[in-house]
């Protein structure tokens, strides 16, 4: 008997970009600035919420609470999202509160994927869209954003990188089910603009698609730019899901609570999946993530409140990072949004030895080449590619600048660098 999907779910399991680099970091001992998570503590605030919901009275704080999400957390996250989009939440029925995004994802395609739809991805992407939509059933369709060339003399930004209208609407069809947006978007830190999301939403419309929209990063937007929410244009709301991070909104990875917010006719799926494979997620972290957004609520746009703060702190470690690159002589793209930023290694070539008759990537190699040599480990960008695109997209790196010890670290291996490239 065949059993296609499941011999898909294999696919590509013996090659993890994540477990070969974290072995190569760890074999080397290196300053790390690949993996995407804070080297600094999350808020005081936050830390306290979590220790009060351990350590006080509410006894019942440890025990389980209701399985689609923690009552304070799901009535303060309709509360803050009705006030983003301007419409009313039902916290029971427009909210599901999931095991961080990842499993938000994961939700979304198990409940909405069937065996032959086609759900669009546009490169370069978070690499679990892929496998995702493959163990549900489903095919994906790539489309890359294509890089214009910058000014003369100047950097490239992560607005340099766009969808072509024409190539976009090629790729949906009669079995396109979803398209995922990742605004602003992991690896470039593309924040997509309100023309592109006007592109994408009649598409959707059109061709009656619905959009995963993983929005993890929305409050990591810098240089005034402003994050638009694709579920708040025309026609969208009844036919997007979208997927948040407390990992990524309060600097708290670990916690692992994230977030589904859309209409109940696309959530009660979610809730099935995730009623039938996980149930809920750990009640005092979510209590604490409640009282986070709380204060977080009454600071709305003020100067203290900590969305207003964090990405006040990461732009400057951004540009202290593009000037470091800048200086070995790497080219970065400025990000316009998340804590990632991608750099173009074109210029290191002759320094990278080729492998005869590799198929590895260039970008793969060098990635490797700088762990070994320089003792400084990044992601190599061709990760964030399909099978066939990886080697149109092979002369980038990324790196995570949310770090306060490691960017130290980070910047003194640059400066010898330099120094060492200026040697005679
Ligand atoms: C684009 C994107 N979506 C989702 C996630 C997963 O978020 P979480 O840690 O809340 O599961 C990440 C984490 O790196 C991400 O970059």
């Amino acid at each position: 008997m065949s059993r296609p999907v499941q011999a898909r779910r294999l696919e590509g399991i013996d090659k993890n970009i994540w477990v070969e680099f974290v072995k190569l970091a760890a074999t080397y001992s290196t300053v790390n600035l690949g993996q995407g998570f804070p080297d600094f503590p999350p808020p005081d605030f936050l830390k306290e919420a979590f220790s009060r919901a351990v350590s006080g009275e509410k006894h019942t704080l440890h025990q389980y609470t209701r399985a689609f999400g923690h009552p304070p957390l799901v009535k303060i996250l309709a509360q803050l999202f009705g006030k983003l989009l301007g419409r009313e939440l039902d916290p029971m029925t427009n909210v599901m509160v999931t095991v961080g995004a990842y499993q938000a994802l994961f939700c979304c395609f198990q409940a909405f994927i069937e065996e032959g739809d086609e759900v669009i991805i546009i490169e370069p992407f978070f690499d679990c869209y892929e496998p995702m939509v493959k163990m549900a059933g489903g095919t994906p369709v790539y489309i890359p954003l294509r890089p214009k060339a910058p000014k003369e003399g100047k950097l490239m930004s992560s607005a340099d990188w766009q969808l072509d209208p024409a190539e976009l609407a090629s790729k949906f069809s009669e079995q396109t089910k979803a398209i995922v947006l990742n605004s602003p978007n992991n690896p470039l830190g593309k924040v997509f603009s309100r023309g592109e999301l006007e592109l994408i939403a009649d598409l959707c419309v059109k061709h009656d698609a619905l959009c995963i929209s993983d929005e993890v990063y929305e409050w990591l937007v810098y240089d005034g730019k402003e994050h638009i929410r694709i579920a708040s244009l025309p026609g969208m709301w009844d036919r997007t899901v979208i997927v948040g991070s407390a990992g990524k909104t309060f600097s708290i990875t670990g916690w692992k609570v994230g977030w589904t917010v859309g209409p109940n006719r696309l959530l009660q799926h979610l809730r099935t999946v995730h009623q039938n494979s996980v149930y809920h997620c750990a009640t005092a972290a979510q209590d604490a993530v409640a009282q986070g957004f709380q204060r977080e609520l009454e600071r709305y746009g003020k100067p203290d409140s900590y969305f207003v703060q964090l990405p006040r702190e990461l732009q400057q470690k951004r540009d202290q990072l593009i000037q470091s690159l800048v200086a070995v002589g790497m080219k970065p793209i400025i990000p316009e949004g998340t804590y990632f930023l991608v750099a173009d290694i074109s210029e290191f070539k002759s320094e990278v030895p080729d492998v005869p008759d590799s198929d590895e990537p260039y970008d793969s190699r060098f990635a490797k080449w700088m762990v070994k040599n320089k003792g400084l480990a990044a992601i190599p960008l061709s990760a964030f590619y399909c099978g066939a695109h990886k080697d149109n997209y092979n002369s980038f790196i990324r790196f995570c600048f949310a770090k306060d010890a490691t960017l130290k670290a980070a910047d003194d291996i640059l400066q010898r660098w330099k120094l060492e490239k200026a040697a005679p």
